[in-house]
Formats: structure tokens, C-alpha cells, sequence
């Protein structure tokens, strides 16, 4: 069958990869796609807000099946879409409705539900510019840090973790009054800080059924030792060496089971990702946030962890069957290290000259922001550029493999994060 692909970063590239090995994937269209997708399919010039023309390319090339990456199309209801136009409502779509998609677009909402589902979370309440007051008598009643949330999308940057109660309230009058993140901030989650090490948990659901698919961390902040600005991510492994089997299975009982229980109770359409990120407070899993997508980074060493046919898998979510599959993940151990662009996540420049050195054995370089120049050559062209993912026996291997390949990929300004998975190897000598 003839599947599109939407997104344009390295988790597509690395989930076309693995939709490019399944013996029932006839042409891979990716859309808007980058230098690296051109290698494992056809990328297609469209924009993926225009659900217009995603639909017309699709009626048009026979496309069976749509593989969402992002969660923009998601929030703003591509999965409607198709489901409402007679002329697409056949094709498969792999991504949740637009209520669904909720999880993510609204951190509200998300709260919300997880209270209906009894599912653990920190304590929170909701404000808006007329409960200001409220809001700031609630911050005087939590303990520092104080976390508050924008509740719409943010890109990523609506989460604020202030150290004193001065700054909180601060920043809460910027966001409610001032509109800080524009509209995404005229309600704000204003929630309990919870201690403890972050871990990210995927699921694939047909909105009754799931998979689990492997554990990932990603490296977030954009120097060493967790410091600095946040960014897209620098980095993951899969899987968490600290996320052992008893630890997921509360993971499983607490929280995936009631968030699918709670779709399916609730009518929610959901065929898709969920992303689960995860706080382990004392051995105890509490859910941060929602995604309805895959991570990025996380992708880069979860996906090529995956050995079963990922599009049946995808086939057997759109119809509901996914309680017919198994999945089959490989043992070892994934590394994934980010290479960015200098300057990245503040003000970046792109189109430099890129060179990637020679292959190696169980190394492969996921492309995120690259595209190809007029005579042919590699070009820079976003924050974050390309990453090299690798599997071996044990973490610290596949990290050592990770790090000889970047050090044979460059370009001017080029910059990546020499201790990822640090943190965890520290932990496991401590043990
Ligand atoms: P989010 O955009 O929801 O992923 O939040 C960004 C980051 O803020 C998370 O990855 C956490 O590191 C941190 N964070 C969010 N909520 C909390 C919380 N309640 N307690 C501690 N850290 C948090
Ligand atoms: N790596 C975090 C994310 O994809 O949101």
C-alpha cells in the first residue's frame, strides 16, 4: 500500500526507515520530508496545515495509509478531516482526533482527565485572567520550585519552573495579564513540583488496545550536566536502565491502562501514539504531560529498536484490532546524540556545508534538519541538524560507538552534548 508520511524531522526520518522495511509498504511519500527521507522515500512539497491539498494528494497517488508525526495537524484536526471527506475516510490514519489530540494541545484538559481517571499526577489548579487573584493565593500556598504551565501549545516553551514565590507570581500575571505566550497562555496550570528523574513512555493504541513500545530518556537542556536553555532535545537512550520490569508494571497499571479505559469510556477516537512523559518519584511513576505523537529525539532510539512490521502493527490500530499483535523490540541498547547548529536554540544560521564521513558498522545518522543544495551537496538547515543513533550490548557501548561517528561529521559552528547518558551510567554505578 502507498503511505504519507507528515513531518520533517529526524523522527520521521527514523520511522520512515522502519515503514520503508515493511514488505506491505508499496511507494513512501514523506511530506514535507528532508535530505534524509529523500533516501528512503519520495518527499512531497506539501504543507501539511493545508489539509486541502494533503487530501488531494492523497486521493490523487492512492494513499492508504497516513502516518501523522507531528502534533499541529493533530490539534488542529487532520484525523477529522479525513474521517469527515467521503473521498478519504477509507485511508488509514495513524494519529488521534482533534479531541484526542487534546491531550497535548490543552494541559487543562490533559489535568482534567487524568483526574476523572484517577491517575497519578501533580495536584493543580487552573487560572484565568479573571481568577488572578486566586491564582496567586494558590502559588502561597505551594512549596518552591513553582511550576506553571501555559495551557495551549507553546513550542515547547510554556512550561516556567520559578525558584521563588515572588518570581512565580511574576510570571503568572505576565502570562494571564501580559499574554506571554499569546493565547496559549490566557489560561495557565499552576501545578505541585514534583522531585525525582524524568522518563518518557510510548504507547501505541487503537483507542481500546496498546502496545507498549520501549522506554526512552532525552536530554533536554543544551549544555552538559543538564544546563542552560531548553531545547527540541539533544540526545536520548532506550531503554532507561532504572525503568525495571516492576517499575513498568505499575507504569502499565496506574497509568496506561486507565488513560486507554478512559479513551475508550469516554468515545475519545484515538489511533495513534500516546507519549507518556513521566516523573519516578521514589520508584513511583506520576505523569507530567501528554504527547499525542512520537518524541524527538526519543524516536531515534526507540524506532530502530522495533523489529516488528511497524506498518502492521499501524494497520491493525486503524481497525481496531491491535489486541492481535505482539511486538518484538531488540534487546540491546540504543544511543541517539543530537548535532545542532551554533547558537541553537537562540538565533541559529542554516545552509552551511555539511560533510558526514564514512559509514559505521550499527551507527545510523537520522537527517532532522538538512536539505540538499543545488549541485547536490548536504546543507544545514535547522537547529537541529542530524543525529547518530547506535545499538550494542550495553549503554556505555552503544554511547562510545555513538561518539567516534560524530566526530567524523562537520560544519561550520557545529556543536553537540558529550555526556548523554551520563547521568545514567552514574546511577547504575551507584547501585
Ligand atoms: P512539559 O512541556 O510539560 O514537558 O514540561 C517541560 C519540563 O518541565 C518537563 O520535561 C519537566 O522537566 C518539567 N516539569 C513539568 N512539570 C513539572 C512538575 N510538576 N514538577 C517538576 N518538573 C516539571
Ligand atoms: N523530546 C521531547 C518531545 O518530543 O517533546
Amino acid at each position: 500500500m502507498n503511505i504519507l508520511l507528515l513531518g520533517s524531522g529526524g523522527r520521521e526520518h527514523a520511522i520512515a526507515v522502519k515503514i520503508a522495511q515493511s514488505e506491505q509498504c508499496g511507494q513512501l511519500y514523506i511530506a514535507p520530508g528532508n535530505a534524509g527521507t529523500a533516501m528512503v522515500g519520495e518527499n512531497v512539497p506539501l504543507d501539511m496545515s493545508d489539509f486541502e491539498a494533503v487530501g488531494q494528494f492523497v486521493v490523487s497517488h492512492h494513499v492508504e495509509m497516513l502516518v501523522v508525526g507531528p502534533e499541529a495537524p493533530l490539534v488542529a484536526g487532520i484525523a477529522d478531516y479525513f474521517a469527515e471527506t467521503p473521498s478519504l475516510k477509507h485511508v488509514m490514519v495513524i494519529g488521534p482526533t482533534r479531541q484526542g489530540a487534546m491531550l497535548e494541545g490543552s494541559k487543562d484538559y490533559a489535568k482534567a482527565f487524568m483526574m476523572r481517571h484517577g491517575i497519578p499526577t501533580a495536584q493543580y489548579r487552573t487560572f484565568t485572567a479573571d481568577t488572578l487573584a486566586e491564582g496567586e493565593a494558590f502559588l502561597a500556598t505551594l512549596e518552591s520550585p513553582y511550576v506553571l504551565k501555559a495551557d495551549g501549545l507553546a513550542a515547547g516553551k510554556g512550561v516556567l519552573i520559578e525558584p521563588t514565590l515572588e518570581r512565580a507570581v511574576g510570571s503568572l500575571r505576565e502570562m494571564l495579564s501580559d499574554h506571554k505566550f499569546g493565547d496559549a497562555s490566557s489560561s495557565v496550570v499552576v501545578e505541585q513540583y514534583l522531585s525525582g528523574i524524568e522518563l518518557s513512555v510510548f504507547v501505541l493504541t487503537d483507542g481500546s488496545h496498546y502496545l507498549m513500545l520501549p522506554s526512552a530518556k532525552d536530554y533536554k537542556r543544551i549544555g552538559e550536566g543538564d544546563t542552560g536553555l531548553n531545547t527540541g532535545g539533544m540526545g536520548s537512550i532506550s531503554p532507561v536502565p532504572f525503568a525495571d520490569k516492576e517499575f513498568m508494571k505499575k507504569v502499565e497499571d496506574r497509568i496506561v491502562k486507565p488513560t486507554v479505559r478512559g479513551l475508550r469510556d469516554e468515545k475519545i477516537g484515538y489511533c495513534g501514539f500516546i507519549f507518556i512523559g513521566l516523573m519516578n518519584c521514589g520508584g513511583d511513576p506520576y505523569v507530567i504531560e501528554y504527547n499525542v505523537r512520537m518524541g524527538d529525539p526519543e524516536t531515534e532510539s526507540v524506532f530502530p529498536r522495533i523489529k516488528s512490521d511497524v506498518v502492521e502493527l499501524f494497520a491493525n490500530a486503524a481497525q481496531g484490532t491491535l489486541d492481535s499483535c505482539t511486538i518484538n523490540v531488540d534487546q540491546r541498547s540504543a544511543a541517539c546524540v543530537m548535532m545542532v547548529a551554533g547558537g541553537y536554540p537562540e538565533s541559529y544560521e542554516k545552509g552551511k556545508v555539511m560533510s558526514l564521513g564514512t559509514d559505521a558498522a550499527d551507527v545510523r545518522l537520522f537527517h532532522c534538519g538538512t536539505k540538499l543544495g543545488p549541485q547536490g551537496e548536504l546543507l544545514t538547515n535547522g537547529g537541529r541538524v542530524i543525529c547518530a543513533t547506535a545499538m550494542s550490548a550495553t549503554l556505555p557501548e552503544s554511547l562510545l560507538k555513538c561518539y567516534n561517528r560524530v566526530q567524523d561529521i562537520h560544519w561550520d559552528g557545529m556543536y553537540y552534548r558529550r555526556d548523554i547518558g551520563q547521568d545514567l551510567l552514574n546511577l547504575m554505578r551507584m547501585d
